[in-house]
C-alpha cells in the first residue's frame, strides 16, 4: 500500500483514485450522449448510479490513504532525509491541490443532490417529466464539476509524482 502501481513513487490508493478519475469522464460523456441523443433514460440512470458508486469508493480510498500516511506531503516526500520535492515545489503542488479541492468537495455534494432528486422526482418507469428542467441544470453542473475534479486531480498527480 506504500507504493503505487502506475510506476511513480505514489501510493496504491492514490493510483487507484487516479484511474477512477480517468475512467469516470468517458463514462459520463457516454451517459449524457445516451440520454440526449438516444433518449435512453434507463441506461443513463444506471450509469449515473454506477458513477456515484465509483466516486464514493474513490473518496473513501483517498480519505483512508491520507489518514494512513498522515497527509499528502508524506506521500510525496516519503523519505524526509532525501525529499523528492523542494519546499517551493511543495508550495506549488499545494496551490494546485487547493484548486482541486474546490471541485473535489463540491462534486460529491452536487452529485448526491442530483441523484437523490432524480431518483425521487422522475416518473417510473424513467422518462422526462416536471423535474426535467431542474435536473438538466443540476446534471450539467454536476457533470462539469466532475470533469474539473478529474482534470485538476490529474494535474495534481502530474506535478506531485510524475515530473
Ligand atoms: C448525478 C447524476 C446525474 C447526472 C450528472 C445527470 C446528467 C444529466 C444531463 C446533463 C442531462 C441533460 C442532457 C441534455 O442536455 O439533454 C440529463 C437528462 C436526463 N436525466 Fe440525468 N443525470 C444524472 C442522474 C440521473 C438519474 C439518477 C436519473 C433517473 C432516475 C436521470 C434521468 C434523466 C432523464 C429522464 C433525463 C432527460 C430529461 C429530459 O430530456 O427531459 N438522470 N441527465
Amino acid at each position: 500500500m506504500q507504493h503505487g502501481f502506475l510506476g511513480y513513487d505514489s501510493s496504491f490508493m492514490l493510483d487507484f483514485v487516479v484511474c477512477a478519475l480517468v475512467l469516470v469522464v468517458p463514462i459520463l460523456v457516454y451517459s449524457i450522449w445516451l440520454v440526449k441523443f438516444r433518449r435512453n433514460f434507463a441506461t443513463h440512470r444506471l450509469l449515473q448510479l454506477l458513477l456515484g458508486g465509483i466516486l464514493l469508493v474513490a473518496v473513501i480510498a483517498f480519505e483512508v490513504d491520507m489518514r494512513l500516511h498522515g497527509g499528502w506531503e508524506k506521500i510525496v516526500n516519503k523519505d524526509p532525509e532525501s525529499p523528492r520535492l523542494t519546499t517551493e515545489q511543495l508550495a506549488q503542488v499545494s496551490q494546485i491541490l487547493s484548486i482541486h479541492l474546490i471541485f473535489a468537495i463540491s462534486t460529491p455534494v452536487l452529485w448526491a443532490t442530483t441523484l437523490f432528486l432524480a431518483t425521487r422526482k422522475f416518473p417510473k418507469p424513467i422518462q422526462p417529466g416536471e423535474h426535467s428542467s431542474q435536473h438538466k441544470l443540476l446534471g450539467w453542473l454536476s457533470a462539469i464539476d466532475l470533469t474539473f475534479t478529474s482534470i485538476t486531480g490529474l494535474v495534481f498527480y502530474y506535478f506531485a509524482f510524475m515530473r
